[in-house]
């Protein structure tokens, strides 16, 4: 089906903890870039932050992550005079839409959320109702701007499926094709999934129990370093050929980020440092980072002094986001048969 939709880019990030280099190599990098190419809204989505850790204790935490977020998305390069940049509890379409979607997703398809599965664990029963429908909150955070492009890690392809096939069957049951468009994952870059530093098989994660395991956006040199000459290897030199990297996982994550890093091709990188040992790769690999990671520390520091500027931003952002949702909501309540 052709779309009669504009380009438009939306993409978000949970405040909860610190952003690491996984969120920066899989999304926000790419994010910085799309602002050249199409109008971007970023949002920091607390509202999804609350389904796992909420209550009493936490708030004072989520109010200090989501400006923390804030300022690593400006930091590494959002501009908000170009994109609009906001937090989601601040636009109640977001909350309103979600519920409309609740009704027309279908529970057999969120049975099949493999995140879900992961964050539930073996205690399912015990997760909150929030964190089940989680993906269609996501769904409604697209939809509601009729957003065609959302850049993330490779690890939310399921829930944009999930959020494609909603925005379909809504079009369908309410008789209105092309309502929504059906949004596109961009899924761009080297380091489209970025391991542990610890063990190479398990995704990089902001909720992994070693701080050893990641390097978060606020590390500072020393940090960066340490950590970086305490990756888990293996004990062969580095391979000449990507077919090398088979059956490596370290090596491979290693090779990845470097890559994605210097912003060169995989190739290049694995040329580069053919038949060398871990301990020459790590010394420059160790210095890219730092070089790369650094600067954006030291702005997220000098933004983080003025939270009163932070909040200013994020409120901006608010108005914008809202200005775009309320019509496309009311065109929503319409269709649903609402009164009003
Ligand atoms: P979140 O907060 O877990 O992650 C934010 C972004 O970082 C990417 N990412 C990674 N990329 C590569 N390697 C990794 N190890 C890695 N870890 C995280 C994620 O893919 C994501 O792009 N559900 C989303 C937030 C969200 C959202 C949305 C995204 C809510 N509504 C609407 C897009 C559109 C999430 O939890 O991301």
């Amino acid at each position: 089906m052709t779309t009669t939709h504009p380009n438009l880019v939306f993409s978000g990030m949970q405040p909860t903890n610190t952003l690491h280099l996984g969120n920066y190599l899989g999304a926000l990098r790419n994010w910085v870039k799309m602002q050249d190419q199409m109008p971007c809204i970023y949002c920091v989505v607390d509202m999804h932050a609350i389904t796992q850790d909420s209550g009493y204790g936490h708030a004072k935490d989520l109010s200090q992550s989501t400006r923390e977020v804030t300022a690593a998305y400006i930091a590494s390069g959002v501009d908000p005079a170009r994109s609009i940049l906001f937090n989601q509890s601040q636009v109640a379409a977001h909350a309103e839409l979600a519920w409309v979607l609740n009704c027309v997703g279908r529970l057999g398809w969120l049975d099949r959320m493999t995140q879900f599965k992961e964050k539930s664990g073996k205690h399912k029963e015990r997760s909150s109702v929030g964190l089940y429908t989680y993906p269609v909150l996501m769904a409604a955070d697209i939809l509601v701007y009729k957003a065609t492009h959302v850049p993330v890690g490779e690890d939310q392809r399921q829930h944009l499926e999930l959020a494609r096939d909603i925005a379909q069957k809504f079009n369908n049951d309410f008789d209105a094709p092309d309502f929504f468009p059906l949004p596109e994952p961009v899924i761009m870059g080297t380091a489209t999934r970025v391991m542990s530093l610890r063990d190479g098989t398990k995704k990089m994660s902001k909720t992994d129990e070693s701080d050893y395991s990641r390097i978060n956006l606020t590390d500072d040199a020393d940090a960066i370093a340490q950590k970086i000459k305490k990756a888990k290897t293996d004990p062969n030199p580095l391979p000449d050929s990507e077919k090398g990297l088979e059956g490596r996982p370290e090596a491979e994550n290693l090779i990845n980020i470097f890559a994605a890093l210097a912003e060169e091709p995989r190739e290049k990188t694995i040329a580069h440092f053919a038949g060398q040992t871990f301990s020459v790769f790590k010394n420059e690999f160790a210095e890219l980072a730092v070089e790369k990671l650094t600067p954006i520390a030291a702005e997220m520091r000098r933004l983080l002094a003025d939270k009163a500027e932070i909040d200013r931003i994020l409120k901006a952002g608010a108005e914008k986001a809202h200005a775009i949702a309320a019509p496309i909501m009311a065109d929503v309540k319409k269709l649903v048969g609402f009164v009003g």
